[in-house]
């Protein structure tokens, strides 16, 4: 193995770099490769066959050009649909992030739990099949919220979020047969965590947040066990595009330890 051989960590857009703080957490000194797909930006709205060709496309050349010790899908979206074809892919593990049902099912209280996600995560029999698995006599409550991918998008590059946004989806699961008693939130959007205090004032503290990304860190830690690591420091930071798309990261990046954007 090639100590420099980086960890490549994959999203429509920013919203996996919730993943990569955790992993940073796990493993510092590992090299990472980030990769935003923001000319395919957003994936929830796209068909299940669009998805999982654009994924399992792009993840086959960014393992040919950058090869990877590990790819870790950082997108339910992505992993709930492509998971398994880019599996049969690549020929490194893979590391998916699928909604976090079995932890939130483990914290409710109340027995009831609500998820949102993007339209395409929500309707994915990966997710009836976490349901059945993992939160039988529970109730879970599922909501889309696409405009919360654009406005995590924007947040990232210093923008307000419109508390409005966060509002209406509140409202929404509150709204659901049962809602009143959502105690649990499952954040399977990886997007959703860096609205985690915006969520926090919608729902109350009373409410937890669930997402996966310390349990994919864990899992990659394990997976990477007693492997060396050569950390050519700043981690690389790619976008699909125009690398203009990535206008307003900056600091975000620099904070992170990203060198400056570069496309693809
Ligand atoms: N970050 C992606 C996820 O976890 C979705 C964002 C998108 O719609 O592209 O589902």
């Amino acid at each position: 193995m090639d100590e420099s051989s980086p960890i490549l960590l994959f999203d429509s857009g920013v919203g996996g770099l919730t993943v990569y703080d955790a992993l940073r957490q796990t493993l510092p000194q590992a090299p990472v490769i980030y990769v935003a797909d923001l000319a395919g930006l957003p994936y929830g709205t796209k068909s299940e066959a669009q998805i999982a060709a654009r994924v399992s496309g792009l993840l086959g050349r960014l393992a040919e050009r950058f090869q990877p010790r590990l790819a870790c899908i950082a997108c339910n979206t992505a992993s709930t649909i492509a998971l398994g074809m880019v599996r049969d892919v690549l020929e490194i593990p893979v590391v998916g992030t699928v909604p976090a049902i079995k932890p939130a099912a483990a914290l409710t209280q109340t027995g009831t739990i609500g998820l949102v996600g993007t339209q395409a995560t929500i309707r994915q029999a990966y997710v009836d099949n976490l349901e059945a698995a993992f939160a039988g006599g529970k109730r879970l409550l599922r909501v889309a919220a696409p405009e919360l991918v654009a406005a995590a998008e924007a947040k990232l590059r210093g923008k307000p979020v419109d508390p409005a946004l966060i509002a209406d989806v509140h409202a929404r699961l509150i709204a659901m047969p049962g809602g009143d008693a959502i105690d649990t939130l499952v954040l399977a959007c990886t997007h959703f965590p860096l609205l985690a205090d915006e969520l926090a004032q919608a729902f109350g503290p009373e409410v937890q947040q669930v997402d996966g990304a310390k349990g994919i860190a864990r899992r990659i830690a394990n997976l990477l066990d007693g492997q060396a690591f050569e950390a050519p420091l700043p981690n690389r930071f790619i976008v699909t595009g125009p690398v203009s798309d990535a206008d307003g990261l900056a600091d975000a990046l620099t904070r992170r330890g990203f060198s400056a954007a570069e496309a693809f």
